[in-house]
């Protein structure tokens, strides 16, 4: 933002980025902001409908951005997404993510440990990996990676999320740590409540363990954040202004960790 408010459509000129979970929330928003301030940015999501409603933002604010259709899970999506990019990348955006309907560790099948585990976890692994190269080769490049408030607390959701979130702080670290020589910075990003579409994955499917939850949500309930609030800080960790923030886990939730 400049002093009058208005967005620094330059931040980003002429970098490349990638964003996963393009069709929705923050992902969605992160894209749009990437594009808006300069970026030639690809955006991916499983679902082929999310992407053409981001579309349709695209055209309504006059923005381009590529949109493809990927699953951060399937490795040849993977490696046909970053294959396609035509150059160097500079900025990398791991946000699609599921929630796990608050199913506690005794009530756990694991056909739904294996799907949180692989989209939050593994497909972040996936994707980081497959960008290291391109990074490496330029000697540059930024990751922002989302967690979430559930890896600062278990009340947040139920076990499976919340060990893929805490799983995606260890990546972050360690990329942060061992590429961080070769110029490439990596952050985390922690957010709170966001009004998103993730409720579809949130519906609680344990009384017990959702009662339990609520106790967390009431210490103070927060308000919860549009998707441009987080996707303004993926943003300025991606940028260059934020050129000795490496390995940083940032929280934005309205001071919930603080309650
Ligand atoms: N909304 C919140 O309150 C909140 C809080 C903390 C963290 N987060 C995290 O923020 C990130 C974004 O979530 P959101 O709230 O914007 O949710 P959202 O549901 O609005 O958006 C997530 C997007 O990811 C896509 N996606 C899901 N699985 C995918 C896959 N396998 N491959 C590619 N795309 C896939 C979905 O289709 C969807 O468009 C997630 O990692 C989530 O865990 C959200």
């Amino acid at each position: 933002m400049d002093n009058n408010g208005n967005m620094d459509t330059n931040r980003h000129h002429g970098k490349t980025a990638i964003v996963t979970g393009a069709g929705s929330g923050i992902g969605q928003a992160t894209l749009l902001r990437l594009a808006e301030e300069g970026t030639l940015v690809t955006g991916c999501d499983i679902s082929a409908e999310s992407l053409d409603s981001t579309r349709v933002l695209l055209e309504k604010q006059k923005l381009t951005a590529e949109l493809v259709v990927a699953d951060v899970t399937e490795q040849e999506d993977v490696a046909h997404l970053v294959s396609s990019l035509e150059g160097p990348l500079d900025i990398l955006a791991n946000v699609a993510g599921i929630m796990d309907h608050f199913v506690p560790l005794g009530e756990l099948q694991d056909a739904l440990w294996d799907r949180v585990i692989d989209v939050n976890l593994n497909g972040v692994m996936r994707l980081t990996r497959a960008v290291l190269p391109l990074m490496e080769k330029a000697g540059k490049g930024a990751i922002v990676t989302v967690s979430s408030e559930a890896a600062l607390g278990a009340g947040a959701s139920g076990v499976s999320y919340a060990v893929s979130k805490n799983g995606v702080i260890g990546l972050v670290k360690h990329v942060a740590y061992f590429y961080g020589p070769k110029g490439i910075r990596s952050n985390c990003v922690i957010p709170g409540p966001v009004a998103t579409g993730i409720g579809a994955s949130a519906s609680p499917e344990s009384s017990w363990a959702m009662e339990r939850a609520s106790l967390k949500f009431a210490t103070m309930q927060p308000t919860p954040a549009q998707p441009d609030e987080i996707a303004t800080l993926i943003s300025w960790l991606a940028s260059d202004e934020a050129s000795n923030v490496n390995g940083a886990l940032v929280t934005a939730d309205g001071g919930w960790a603080a309650a």
